[in-house]
């Protein structure tokens, strides 16, 4: 299926474009209404994620009702660990929520499982790819997803959220031979993932790594960069983004990376990072998603900013993070109208 609107793919790999491409971080979700009525007939989240008709019906609802320039595979990044055999429970209003954690060696064997079948545990997620691309009928590309493996790691050893994942960085102190064992087996099973994505129709890939910024610099080197790189090199069939959040000291070497496409943070400055990766990959970001709480001009007013800073025509446009959910969807259309009608 050849595709009708493919800016972003042009975009990520530096090719002529004729305006930005837009879309959000979590635009497939709880800001629409839609979806929340979707969500609302169903037992819960995993029930949503796991039945293939549905996550497509929710992938699209933003290419429809906002008019954004990619959708993204509805899914989260921790079916990576539940099909390692880490099962998580998505606790209503309060985040996910991991019964058993990883503690010891022997935890490996059992919950952090390298040699199964991608289709076999994950086939929900390819199916639901292979349903979305049938029903987009090439409107839009579609963007697959994983977290990465650090991101990863902290939801398995911590087994919830958290301001600081004390316990996740203890292990790289007290056992980092757990450490390097676990994010390996992680970025193993990440990789064949994101293959089996790919071949089930993803267009792009992004991976997520929310708690980039928790480590230092030189643990960040050893514990995150050094198995996304791993996984930036095994993927070559499509254009792939990495998003590290918090991690503005890590650009540099992300960008010495075989990606495309490096996301920034409302934190990170799109000048400086321009300066530092240079002309050789695309930037996407970086709005502040706390900037759609203001009132539609001011919306306006700061997505125009945002683009004039941008002295490239290698960006994607998106939010510095995630859009929130309580984030009224009329602030989102101005924000993606007002990137629209922005001449290059
Ligand atoms: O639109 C999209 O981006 C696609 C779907 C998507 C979800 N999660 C759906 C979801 C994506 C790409 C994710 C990634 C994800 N999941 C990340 C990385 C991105 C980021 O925000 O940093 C992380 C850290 C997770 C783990 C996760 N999933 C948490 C911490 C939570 C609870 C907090 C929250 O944001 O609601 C989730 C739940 C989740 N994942 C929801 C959705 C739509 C909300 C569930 C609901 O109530 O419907």
């Amino acid at each position: 299926m050849s595709l009708k609107n493919d800016l972003i793919i042009r975009a990520a790999r530096g090719e002529e474009i004729e305006r930005y491409p837009v879309w959000l971080m979590r635009q497939a979700g709880r800001i629409l209404p839609e979806y929340r009525a979707v969500r609302a007939s169903l037992s819960g989240f995993k029930e949503l994620v796991e039945t293939p008709e549905l996550a497509a019906e929710v992938t699209i609802q933003p290419v429809d009702l906002l008019g954004v320039d990619a959708a993204i595979i509805f899914s989260d990044i921790l079916v990576v660990p539940e099909a390692m055999g880490l099962t998580y429970e998505m606790v209503e209003k309060k985040g996910p929520f991991f019964p058993k954690t990883i503690k010891s060696e022997e935890d490996l064997v059992k919950h952090a499982q390298v040699d199964f079948d991608i289709e076999d545990r994950l086939g929900y997620v390819t199916e639901a790819i292979r349903i979305t691309n049938k029903e987009l009928a090439g409107r839009v590309p579609l963007i697959g997803f994983a977290g990465a493996p650090w991101t990863i790691f902290c939801y398995m050893i911590e087994g919830q959220g958290s301001k600081t994942f004390a316990k996740a960085r203890k292990v790289l102190y007290t056992n980092p031979a757990l450490a390097h064992d676990l994010l390996q087996r992680i970025t193993d099973v990440t990789i064949r993932y994101l293959k089996a994505q790919v071949l089930a129709g993803a267009h792009m890939l992004q991976v997520f790594d929310s708690w980039a910024g928790i480590l230092g610099q030189v643990q960040y080197e050893e514990f995150g960069l050094k198995y996304i790189d791993q996984i930036a090199r095994a993927i070559d069939e499509v254009p792939i983004t990495i998003f590290a959040k918090g991690a503005f000291r890590a650009v540099e070497s992300i960008a010495k990376m075989p990606c495309n496409t490096i996301g920034l943070d409302w934190n990170m400055s799109v000048r400086e990072m321009r300066k530092l990766v240079g002309e050789s990959r695309t930037l996407q970001g970086n709005l502040d998603p706390c900037a759609l709480y203001s009132s539609h001009n001011e919306v306006e007013r700061l997505t125009k900013s945002m683009l004039n800073s941008f002295e490239s025509k290698r960006h994607i446009v998106n939010l510095g993070h995630g859009v929130y959910p309580d984030i009224n969807p009329d602030k989102v259309r101005t924000f993606i109208e007002t990137v629209k009608n922005y001449e290059l």
